[in-house]
């Protein structure tokens, strides 16, 4: 752990003036632009060469990956399960982008058929929806599928407060011991400033809706998998193939229901 907390933290104040060049403007609940720095400078770091995003909303997370990653080989695919007014605002924005691949679908499936395509290229996944134990199961997948990918983000990793349970954090630090967060002390010192035009609906630094919450924000956990872990991985890929499809099935129904509801 203090191995990669020293790597991110270094890899972060490396990449910070090229960062603070390409953020502009907020997208309400967003990811944070420290926790943004984290997730491009260790991509960058890691020589990836496809970025898989999970969960777009209104895009702020999009939009800074595809500046960041603009003019260097990094091919970004974005993925949102609906495609509602929030996804044609995104569209309109990022219209023009060559770096980007706008996709629709479940990440359940849609994740894994993508690391599929681009198996044997060095890959990063960012979850930002499905979040928690669905975020981590999907990931794990990844890893029997392609042995190039590199890291993996998975936002909201705040820690648990007694009010204010989150039961991610457990679950990512159980599955990856060495793990490293953004609501690091030494992580927030140096870059919480990047964060003062982040307009994220009721958040504050340590505190949600006027709520204290365990963290200074909302919390990237980053992982580098290990062949250790892609033995684990692959020891459940039984279990993990049926709750992945058990939750795509889930999504499916939801979507049904918001289709009829409409007509
Ligand atoms: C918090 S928002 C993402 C915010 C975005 N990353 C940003 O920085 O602006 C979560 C998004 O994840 C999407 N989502 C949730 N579950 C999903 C799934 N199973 N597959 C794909 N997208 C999903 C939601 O529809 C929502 O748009």
């Amino acid at each position: 752990m203090e191995n990669l907390k020293n790597f991110v933290i270094q890899t972060a104040k490396k990449q910070k003036p090229e960062f603070e060049k390409i953020i502009s403007g907020f997208e309400d609940r967003g990811i944070l632009n420290s926790e943004m720095l984290a997730v491009c400078a260790v991509a960058e770091e890691l020589h990836v060469e496809v970025f898989i995003e999970s969960g777009r909303w209104l895009g702020q997370s999009t939009e800074v990956l595809s500046r960041y990653f603009e003019n260097k080989p990094v091919l970004i695919e974005s993925v949102e399960v609906f495609r509602d007014e929030n996804a044609i605002h995104v569209e309109n924005k990022m219209k023009g982008k060559k770096n980007l691949n706008l996709l629709y679908g479940d990440a359940n499936t849609i994740v894994p058929a993508l690391v599929k395509k681009h198996k044997g290229k060095k890959i990063a996944i960012l979850f930002d929806g499905p979040k928690g134990s669905s975020a981590i199961d999907i990931f794990r997948l990844a890893l029997i599928y392609s042995d190039t990918v590199v890291a993996g983000f998975f936002h909201d990793m705040r820690k648990p407060l007694e009010n204010m349970l989150n039961g991610s954090r457990a679950a990512m630090e159980d599955v990856f011991p060495n793990s490293f967060y953004t609501d690091d002390e030494d992580f927030v010192q140096e870059f919480s400033m990047l964060d003062r035009n982040c307009e994220v609906a009721l958040w504050r630094p340590y505190s949600i809706d006027n709520k204290k919450i365990g963290s200074y924000g909302p919390t990237i956990g980053l992982t580098l998998p290990t062949s250790e872990d892609i033995q684990k991985a692959q020891m459940e890929k039984f279990s993990l193939l049926i709750k992945t499809w058990r939750r795509f099935l889930f999504t499916l129904g939801v979507k049904t229901y918001h289709w009829f509801c409409r007509i």
